[in-house]
């Protein structure tokens, strides 16, 4: 075992190193991951065969503080397939750089991962949206205030100014909404807007959102799916609309509906991913 103090310093060696040890876990070859959002993780536990890592136990990584993200890296198979399941994000508002967003996906680009899906729970703007719909993710906006990819390039990750025109690949949508489909849920598609949060938005700049074309509001996603695309790997997003966006409905937002709303379409939600993601190869 490495120390603590022999541990790589330079970002493209720190996720090698890392990945080295989840491989140590799980050997065989993994080529597809899913990040699980808000309420989601449920999905990992019905992997078979399967490994599972704590965050703190894999280098580099930091830990999840918001309730509802257990924290753990789980390997297993559905449908035959290898997958990683991220039990849980680091998101930015909760004080991580945005290296430590996106660690994670740098250690699945290094294990040889080609192909995540990023899912969120997100605020409907879209005002033909219901509470609890699914919407695959079309494009984003970035509105973090920064770009993961700002500072020193190291080409071995990619090219220094990557193309964004295709984030979230076209061919996975179809996936997603051909999947969808067959189990009779009706899947929205539309624009993610990505803020820094923690405080959800006031209506103003919900109205504002709309304006620049936004169809859902969240706080993560977009700087994953930014250092996926980075690495060359296709992303597929799906957001779960856990709550109207501030000002649409005369109420107020509280997380405890945002978690409601994720716990009543998880069973939904799952059985779609069960689907979708052995389709996802690159
Ligand atoms: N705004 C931002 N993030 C969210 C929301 C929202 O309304 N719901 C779930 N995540």
């Amino acid at each position: 075992m490495m120390t603590e103090d022999s541990r790589p310093e330079i970002l493209y060696e720190r996720a090698e190193h890392a990945a080295r040890i989840v491989r140590a876990h799980y050997g065989e070859e993994v080529r597809t991951a899913v990040v699980l959002g808000s309420g989601l993780g449920a999905f990992a536990d019905q992997l078979e065969e399967q490994v599972a890592l704590d965050y703190a136990d894999i280098p580099g990584f930091a830990r999840s503080t918001v309730e509802g993200h257990a924290g753990r890296l789980v390997i297993g198979k559905t449908n035959g397939v290898s997958i990683a399941a991220m039990q849980g994000r680091f998101h930015y508002y909760e004080g991580y750089s945005f290296e430590e967003v996106t660690f994670p996906m740098r250690v699945l680009g290094a294990l040889g991962v080609r192909s995540v899906l990023l899912t969120n729970a997100a605020g409907g703007i879209n005002l033909a949206f219901d509470q609890g719909a699914l919407m695959i993710i079309s494009d984003h906006l970035n509105l973090m205030g920064a770009n993961p990819l700002r500072g020193a390039n190291d080409d071995r990750f990619g090219a220094r100014f990557p193309d964004m025109s295709e984030v979230y690949a076209r061919d996975f949508q179809e996936i997603a909404v051909e999947e969808g489909k067959a189990i009779g849920l009706e899947l929205r598609r539309g624009v993610y807007a990505a803020l820094s949060g923690p405080s959800y938005e006031t209506p103003a700049e919900i109205r504002m959102l709309r304006t620049l074309g936004a169809d859902a509001v969240g706080m993560s996603t977009a700087p994953e799916a930014i250092v996926a695309r980075h690495m060359g790997l296709k992303v597929l997003g799906i957001s779960c609309i856990t709550n109207m966006a501030a000002g649409v409905l005369d109420q107020p937002i509280n997380h405890a509906e945002v978690m409601e709303t994720g716990a009543r379409v998880r069973e939904k939600f799952t059985e779609l991913l069960r689907r979708v993601i052995p389709r996802l190869s690159a």
